[in-house]
């Protein structure tokens, strides 16, 4: 857990060496090499079916792929398990209140500590929320919830799979606000976005993928002032990649 933004992360690097993932008769993630050594932002990018949700659902350890390896600083992926938080496109939340939501995944330190959920849901425009059931929020408002709920746990790892697809300006807004409070306090972020503002907005560096593989990865400004790939320019120009 993270306790101070002048500690070294203890999952850098991440180190992902020859992924493979089969589903069907196709390598979905098809020998997949990256590492990801800087504490900023990185930002996924790369079409439809590229493999971006495998690739994270496996560094958070959901999938176990078929070939490869992960390690994120000295640790596994299993073992790394209870520094990382993911948050979804659609958020996965409890039958119970907004509140009752927060305190559930709270960690010990916080289930007891009353205010300081309460200033959680300050900071994501949720309090008076707090009684209603969380499922009954509106989907920018679950999308909020579940963001602050990952950020209780001050995980080392934060990974958003297009966690802002579909809200409105404002909300988009929050959550990258937020999320770069979050980094600046010491926790690495990972997240796919198609939307190009919002890379920009973000991102330090920008790993594309293509085909089930990373086709280029370079610092943010360069990427989007000389994308390598033809794979890149075609996806940022707004053809079909396929
Ligand atoms: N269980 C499965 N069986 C067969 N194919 C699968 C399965 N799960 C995923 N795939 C395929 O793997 C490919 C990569 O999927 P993934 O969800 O990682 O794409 P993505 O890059 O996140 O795309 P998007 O931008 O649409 O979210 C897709 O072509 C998808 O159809
Ligand atoms: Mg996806």
């Amino acid at each position: 857990m993270l306790k101070s933004a002048n500690m070294p992360n203890p999952l850098l690097p991440i180190c992902i060496s020859g992924l493979r993932l089969i589903r069907g008769d196709r390598a979905v993630l098809a020998g997949v090499n990256l590492t990801i050594d800087e504490p900023g932002i990185t930002v996924l990018m790369g079409p439809n079916g590229a493999g971006k949700s495998l690739l994270l659902r496996s560094l958070h350890g959901l999938i176990t792929p078929d070939q490869g390896r992960i390690n994120l600083g000295s640790l596994t992926v299993a073992d790394s398990r209870t520094e990382q938080a993911m948050v979804f496109q659609q958020p996965v939340l409890l039958r119970r209140t907004v509140l009752q939501n927060l305190a559930f995944a709270a960690p010990k330190t916080a289930k007891t500590d009353r205010q300081r959920l309460i200033q959680a849901l300050e900071s994501v425009n949720l309090l008076d929320r707090a009684d209603q059931p969380a499922r009954m929020l509106s989907g920018g408002e679950q999308q909020r919830l579940a963001l602050v709920r990952a950020l209780l746990g001050e995980p080392a790892l934060l990974i958003l799979d297009e966690a802002t697809a579909s809200l409105d300006p404002a909300s988009v807004l929050l959550i990258e606000s937020l999320v770069k409070t979050q980094n600046v306090q010491g926790t690495k972020i990972i997240l796919v976005s198609h939307d190009q503002g919002q890379a920009r907005r973000l991102a330090d560096e920008i790993v594309f993928i293509s085909n089930g593989q990373v086709a280029e990865q370079s610092p943010a400004d360069r990427f989007f002032t000389e994308p390598r790939t033809p794979e890149a320019k075609a996806y940022l120009a707004g053809e079909i990649v396929v």
